[in-house]
């Protein structure tokens, strides 16, 4: 009798090992690996590209041809910055992977954008294998959106999803979720990489072949990659995150793959009682409505993405309760919190020894740009002087340990966040000097002991 060949395949990037091991030799991630038939990569997989063939499509070649080409028909969804996170719209036949963590408002957004469309006359179609039709009006009911005419299934089965979509095609369809859907005849393991990526490459080829948009809905998953599949990632026309912290109620869109636009725009929503409400001015979501200038806050402009945003630090200092002083960073990570001490003892003369140092972002950023480094020291430095910063400043620098000024990328787009937000003095690490021809409101240095300096003046 033969068996059926076994191998093991990671549920991150798909990676094919004929061993079991603990982390994936293919991207690194720990206890990935699942056991599945060799068989589960299906036949009509034909390249790693995720190429289908599908018995019933004939496409013959034409050529390209000259002349310009037709510019893409957008068409608008007009529900905050979404449409300029696209690059101005939804392109026709294109496909957009949403991804975001379990309940931070994926649906919620997609509901309130359908709606939308469906009441400019849009034969919008809501594909969910999540949630049931009444789960669906409630929510509608609840952010007061008209679904009135907004097609709705609610299915697991992708071959009854496809039969339907073929039937009749929409001017829109919405699945929630990529991985619910399951495709009856297929061998893949449910959930699993192989099974997202033949749903995706099934349904895309749909899209593309009647024109009309896909968003699919994707799970995060702790690690922050889109479960299953990044391998989803090179098939999709668009990738968009939807991100923000559950308890906090600012939400952003953002682009980190779009073969229709950049991936610069940013998209800021508040999760209200009633929905997701847009906010008009992105780039000033993370800083506080401050009636005056305090001390201990400093402003920086760390990349969320790969756009510039304005993010508020802010920091206390108070004597030491205790013989080891507390210091306690809330959206900074500790060790750099640690560092940024170290180096303003030894190398600026303010030594915070036998203090309690007490750091928070404001917004619930969680910085990870090292480029933020000079906005924290400019807060601690303010906090511990007790004394504001001067007016309308942000900062921009990495620190390094002997307290010198590290240059980092993207410091023209992070001038024109802070410029367009109303700051007019900005501090640039030396390194940004030739980068571009500065204005009057730039100011540069080279070691964090000008920066004290200027704070103390
Ligand atoms: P949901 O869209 O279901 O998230 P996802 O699809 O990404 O899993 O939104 C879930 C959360 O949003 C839920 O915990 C409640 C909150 N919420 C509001 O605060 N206001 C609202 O109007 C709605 C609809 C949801
Ligand atoms: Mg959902």
């Amino acid at each position: 009798m033969k068996t059926a060949r076994t191998a093991y395949f990671c549920t991150s990037c798909g990676n094919e090992t004929l061993r079991w091991e603990g982390r994936c030799p293919g991207c690194g991630e720990w206890n990935s690996l699942a056991k599945a038939p060799v068989g589960a990569r299906s036949e009509r997989f034909t390249a790693k590209s995720g190429a289908v063939r599908r018995p019933g499509l004939e496409s013959k070649p034409e050529a390209l041809g000259d002349g310009p080409a037709t510019p893409l028909a957008r068409t608008q969804i007009g529900f905050g910055d979404f449409d300029r996170v696209l690059g101005g719209g939804l392109v026709p036949g294109s496909v957009i992977l949403l991804g975001g963590a379990p309940g931070i408002g994926k649906s919620t957004l997609m509901l309130q954008a359908a709606a939308r469309m469906a009441v400019t006359g849009k034969r919008v179609l809501y594909a969910s294998g999540e949630e049931s039709r009444e789960q669906i009006k409630l929510r509608a009911a609840r952010v007061g959106a008209s679904t009135a005419r907004v097609l709705f299934i609610s299915t697991t089965d992708l071959s009854e999803l496809l039969k339907v979509v073929e039937s009749d095609p929409p001017d829109l369809l919405l699945v929630d979720s990529i991985q619910t859907l399951v495709a009856s005849d297929s061998t893949a393991a449910a959930g699993g990489v192989k099974q997202v990526q033949e749903s995706a490459a099934l349904l895309l080829e749909v899209a593309k072949r009647y024109g009309f948009p896909t968003f699919l809905i994707g799970h995060v998953t702790k690690g922050g990659q889109l479960a299953g599949p990044r391998s989803l990632e090179h098939l999709v026309d668009v990738v968009l995150l939807f991100e923000g912290q559950r308890l906090a109620e600012q939400r952003w869109l953002r682009s980190v793959k779009n073969r229709f636009g950049s991936v610069d725009e940013l998209a800021a929503y508040r999760m209200a009682e009633r929905g997701l409400e847009p906010l008009t001015d992105p780039s000033a979501i993370f800083v506080n409505d401050r009636p005056a200038e305090v001390s201990g806050a400093a402003i920086c402009v760390p990349l969320q993405g790969r756009r510039p945003v304005l993010a508020e630090v802010q920091a206390l200092s108070a004597p030491a309760r205790f013989s080891t002083p507390q210091r306690v960073a809330t959206g900074f990570p500790p060790r750099r919190l640690a560092v940024l001490l170290a180096v303003l003892e030894r190398k600026a003369g303010l030594p915070l020894t036998g203090k309690d140092v007490f750091l928070s972002v404001v917004g619930g950023l969680r910085l990870v740009d090292p480029s933020a480094d000079l906005g924290v020291l400019a807060a601690l430095v303010s906090a511990e002087l007790d004394r504001p910063p001067p007016a309308a400043a942000a900062f921009v620098g990495e620190v390094g340990l002997s307290g010198e000024l590290r240059g980092v990328p993207q410091c023209a787009a992070r001038v024109r966040v802070a410029v367009r937000a109303g700051l007019s003095r900005i501090v640039l690490p030396a390194a940004a000097r030739d980068e571009a021809d500065w204005g009057p409101e730039i100011q540069f240095a080279e070691h964090v002991r000008e920066v004290v300096a200027w704070l103390r003046a």
